[in-house]
Formats: C-alpha cells, sequence, structure tokens
C-alpha cells in the first residue's frame, strides 16, 4: 500500500503546489532513452533526446509476470487559465520478458502473440520552448483478470483531445490496479532559441477535458 500512498500524495501536490518536487518513493524503473544512462530519478533531459521510445530493463521485476506502463506529463498548463493538465504520453499494456535470461536483465517488451488490442502509442514530450515539465512512468502488475476499462476506449490516438485530462486515479479504480510496482520520472527541458515560434505544439484547452463515467463493471474483455 505504500506505493499508493505516495502516488496520492503525488497527485494531490501536484495540484496544488505545481513546482514540488515529486515525492516518488519505491522501487526505481530501470528505463532509458536508447543509447542513453538509464534515467535516474529527477534527471533533466532535453526533449531533442527523447524522440525514440525508451526500453525498460526487467531489473528487479518478476517473471512470468505480466506488465503495464503510464507515461504522463504532469505539467501541461491550459494557456491563459493557469489550470494544471495531465497528460498521457503512452499506456503499454502486455509488458513481458525472457524468463530463461537473467544476467544481464533483459529488456521488457510486449507480447506480440497475446496482447490487448488498446495501446496509447509513445507520444515524445513536447513542452513549449522554456518550459521544465515532470514526466512521469508508472508500472503496474496487470492481473490475469485485467480487462481495459471501457471509459478509457478514447486514449488511443496521438491527439490532445485523446490524452489530456488523463485521469490514472479513475484508470486504477476502474482496472481495478494495485498500487505502481516501479516509478521513475524526469524534467524535460527544451530551450529556448532566437527566432523559436514561443507554442509550435496544439495547446490544451477547456475543451481537451472529458468527463468519465467509470463503471467498474463495464470492461472489455
Ligand atoms: C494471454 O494472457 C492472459 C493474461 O493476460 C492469460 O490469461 C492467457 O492465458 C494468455 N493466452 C495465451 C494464449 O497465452
Ligand atoms: C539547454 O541549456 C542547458 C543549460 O544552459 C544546456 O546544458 C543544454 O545542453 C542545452 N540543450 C540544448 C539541446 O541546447
Amino acid at each position: 500500500m505504500i506505493y499508493l500512498k505516495y502516488v496520492l500524495r503525488l497527485f494531490f501536490i501536484v495540484s496544488a503546489t505545481p513546482s514540488s518536487i515529486l515525492p516518488l518513493r519505491g522501487q526505481q524503473l530501470h528505463i532509458r532513452y536508447p543509447q542513453r544512462e538509464w534515467i535516474a530519478p529527477g534527471i533533466t533531459l532535453d526533449m531533442e533526446d527523447t524522440k525514440i521510445i525508451p526500453e525498460m530493463s526487467s531489473y528487479g521485476l518478476h517473471c512470468p509476470i505480466r506488465y503495464l506502463l503510464f507515461m504522463l506529463d504532469l505539467d501541461v498548463q491550459i494557456p491563459t487559465t493557469g489550470i494544471q493538465n495531465v497528460v498521457l504520453h503512452w499506456y503499454q499494456p502486455d509488458l513481458v520478458f525472457d524468463c530463461n535470461l537473467r544476467d544481464p536483465p533483459n529488456l521488457l517488451a510486449p507480447d506480440t502473440e497475446n496482447s490487448s488490442d488498446f495501446v496509447a502509442p509513445y507520444i515524445a514530450p513536447q513542452a513549449p520552448g522554456g518550459s521544465h515539465h515532470r514526466y512521469v512512468f508508472l508500472l503496474f502488475e496487470q492481473q490475469s483478470s485485467y480487462n481495459f476499462p471501457h471509459c478509457f476506449e478514447h486514449i488511443p490516438p496521438r491527439t490532445i483531445e485523446s490524452r489530456a485530462g488523463f485521469d490514472i486515479k479513475a484508470f486504477m479504480h476502474a482496472a481495478s490496479l494495485g498500487p505502481p510496482v516501479a516509478v521513475n520520472y524526469f524534467f524535460g527541458r527544451r530551450n529556448v532559441s532566437k527566432g523559436d515560434d514561443p507554442s509550435p505544439f496544439p495547446s490544451v484547452t477547456t475543451t481537451s477535458f472529458r468527463s468519465l463515467t467509470c463503471d467498474t463493471s463495464s470492461t472489455i474483455s
């Protein structure tokens, strides 16, 4: 239960004081961008180094458990309102690794033989120049009884409408997920250079919010 407490605290703190440092603790998820160092929690990465989908080590994880991953941007601001929003960057279920290889730990990868139809493909961090957003990775155990919650069917497209306002607590509840088993985060940096368009990416607006009705019995099998 300890991880859940931290995560819930994390999200309360996020809404109250956006600039606070994450109190993330517990097992560290070993994740990195290809050809780069493993991410030490809280490091700063240039956004241009985060274009390629990250890879995860099975270090500290257990076979033959199946895992699912979320990557969230906690610091999206709705222009002119100052309202803070969470954007889902990646949802990948059915992560497994080869139980026979232990040394060195091998990589987690989606099980291609037996996987769910619902994946929200990776979107690289794309906060505006000069901003400093927190990107969080949360890894959960995927029980054999896991079903994708029907009320989140809208998340696969790589659009702001699909990904903004993502409510991880509602997802955890609707999917009966336990607390995350491994976590990590980094700060994404984009330097402002002369001639930059200050906001080259589509902005989140209040109409990006979606109201969810999650009934725990309405899962997709
Ligand atoms: C697919 O994975 C689920 C667990 O998510 C498991 O219950 C089921 O037996 C697997 N099916 C096959 C064919 O491996
Ligand atoms: C951005 O600025 C920081 C600090 O000034 C610097 O260390 C970093 O290399 C810069 N990144 C890029 C991609 O220019």
